[in-house]
């Protein structure tokens, strides 16, 4: 975690069109920059930066963002590498360490990792170490992987206790659980298991994973429970140690256990991650396509493994990465496949992988006209997601001529499913109130008068309550950054105003603001209206219309107020 002021000063110092220019070549129109975007294949150019608000935008694919974001997305950074990178640039020293946010948790699951990996090499871990030779599984190729060995008999409290962790910590880090009934309190949560530690991808230990030694031990995988720091569905067992080789080989392959990896790997294939035992996630698959935008999922050859992939398809196909898969034979794993065949053999299949959708064709059963038609309506839907032209007008191909449908009818289907889809970002509709949110974080000079005069309720959606919530608090809150606060679509909506137009002057900035204000006013009051007028309550009409004249008039009255008491901002 890098200083929040820090970053502020990277942001500020950084030039955006210098670092842009070191990937793409950038030609000066007007106030801004155009080339070719380098996110989505196009023939004219609709990639945009603006030097003076820092910021990209592609008016094609949508993305945009400012330099950290670019370098995220284009170098498949994540942000604090990101952020070191323009650091970097401008010679700013970043101390790494100061400013964690969860650091006490950190330094419990480090000294837990320790506490493990220790245990495996003693007499205590005789029982982990006999397990993996049966298994097959060679530590000193993982030692990047550091596994332990959590005792049948516990140890780790006391461990920690001689290292002055206290209970509550240990809970906090979800190494113990404090259930209220007496038996059971300050339980370890991992005994007699096998411990595979899980880390982010900066390569902090953030969880684990244990197996029971014994077949009798149920269940026969634990995950740490979710702490602040460890949350099942967004990290990718094995990623941090295989990403330096997933980028160089251009693909990663997904198995699903934590054997088929730590097996793979010692083999020499080492561009491997693992979900951890549940269905890939949104997050996960995102995850992923920062480092790659090939995937080869290597599942399990069974009927569970198939339909696992089949799920994986459409996240990672939205993710914008290109998805192979390969097919084992039923009843093995990759690691099963690998200590049966060799790693040679696994290589040729692995090479031998299918595209998604010869896959996906063979793998879902039709017997039936109708099963075929859900087939292809959800091949159709997946393959409307892809954003790269090239590749979307393979596969439209492939559906066309694969099915005998003429092309015509399946963009008529894509384009009534985007209708419906909310996802969809391609065509979106701006409403009054993102305007004038764009509108005011164009000119942030003027926040001051903003914040006299609209209040958070003055927003209709969610977003742009908690948005301009942190605005009131910071007025430089950053959108632009991937940031947790809004959706991606609102803010890429905000960003194609932001982009486009030029800062308002001040009168006409107050103007609109007033404009927008009594709008909502009025409306509050109109809708009294007419619940006195259902009513047949005269007199709350009468001082309703008052009360919408008075909101007229004091209306007009501030706006001249405002511009000639404040006309030297
Ligand atoms: N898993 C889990 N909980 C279970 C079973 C499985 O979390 N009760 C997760 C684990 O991450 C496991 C993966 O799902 O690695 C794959 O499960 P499975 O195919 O059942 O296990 P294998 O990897 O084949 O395990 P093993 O070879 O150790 O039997
Ligand atoms: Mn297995």
């Amino acid at each position: 975690m890098i200083e929040k002021e820090k970053i502020e000063e990277i942001k500020r110092q950084t030039d955006i069109v210098a670092v842009i220019s070191q990937y793409i070549k950038l030609r000066k129109v007007g106030k801004n920059y155009r080339a070719l975007c380098p996110f989505h294949t196009e023939k004219d150019p609709s990639f945009y930066v603006n030097p003076d608000k820092g910021i990209f935008y592609c008016f094609g694919c949508k993305k945009g963002g400012n330099a950290i974001t670019f370098l995220m997305e284009y170098e498949k950074l994540d942000f604090p590498a990101a952020v070191r990178r323009l650091a970097k640039n401008l010679g700013i020293e970043i101390d790494t360490t100061k400013g964690l946010k969860y650091k006490e948790i950190y330094e419990v699951n480090e000294l837990a990792c320790q506490f493990y990996s220790l245990c495996l090499t003693k007499e205590i871990g005789k029982k982990g170490q006999h397990y993996l030779n049966e298994r097959k599984i060679d530590m000193t190729k993982l030692k990047d992987f550091r596994l332990g060995y959590a005792p049948g008999s516990g140890g780790l409290v006391t461990f920690m206790r001689q290292k002055g962790v206290s209970i509550e910590k240990l809970n906090k880090a979800g190494l113990i659980s404090t259930s209220t009934s007496y038996r059971q309190m300050n339980r370890e949560i991992f005994r007699d298991r096998l411990i595979f530690p899980i880390y982010n991808v900066s390569g902090r230990v953030i969880g684990f994973g244990g197996r029971g030694i014994d077949d009798y031990i149920k269940p026969k995988y634990l995950n740490s429970p979710e702490t602040p720091l460890f949350k099942k569905g967004e990290v990718l067992y094995g990623l941090y140690q295989s990403k330096d080789n997933i980028r160089t080989k251009g693909e990663a392959i997904l198995v699903e256990g934590y054997f088929d990896l730590l097996s793979l790997f010692q083999k020499g294939i080492n561009n491997v991650c693992a979900p951890l035992g549940t269905s890939l996630t949104e997050k996960q698959a995102v995850l992923i396509s920062r480092f790659s935008n090939k995937v080869n999922i290597l599942f399990d050859g069974d009927l569970s493994g198939i339909k696992a992939a089949l799920r994986a398809i459409g996240l990672l196909i939205n993710a914008q990465v290109d998805v192979f898969v390969t097919s084992l034979p039923t009843g093995s794993d990759p690691d099963t496949f690998i200590n049966q065949n060799g790693v040679d053999k696994l290589r040729e299949v692995i090479d031998g992988a299918q595209d998604f959708f010869h896959f996906y064709k063979k793998a879902v059963k039709i017997d039936t006209v109708e099963q075929e038609v859900v087939l292809i309506k959800d091949l159709i839907q997946i393959i409307s997601s892809i954003r790269d032209g090239i590749r979307y007008d393979r596969y439209l191909k492939y559906i066309s001529r694969v099915f005998d449908i003429p092309i015509d009818t399946i963009m008529k289907e894509m384009a009534s499913k985007k209708k419906t889809s909310v996802k969809s970002v391609r065509d979106f509709k701006i409403t009054q109130e993102e305007k004038v949110m764009a509108m005011i974080l164009n000119a942030r000079e003027y926040f001051s008068l903003v914040k006299d005069f609209l209040k958070p309720e003055d927003f209709n959606e969610d977003g742009l309550k908690r948005l301009y919530n942190l605005l009131l608090r910071d007025k430089n809150f950053d959108i632009y950054d991937l940031s947790e606060v809004i959706s991606e679509t609102l803010r890429e909506k905000l960003l194609s105003i932001i982009m486009k137009e030029e800062a308002v002057p001040k009168q006409a900035f107050l103007e609109a603001l007033i404009r927008y204000k009594s709008g909502i006013e009025e409306k509050r009051i109109r809708s009294k209206i007419s619940e006195a007028q259902v009513k047949g309550d005269e007199q709350a009409r009468t001082k309703y219309f008052k009360q919408l004249n008075a909101l007229k008039q004091k209306m007009l009255k501030i706006d001249l107020d405002k511009v000639t008491t404040d006309s030297d901002l």
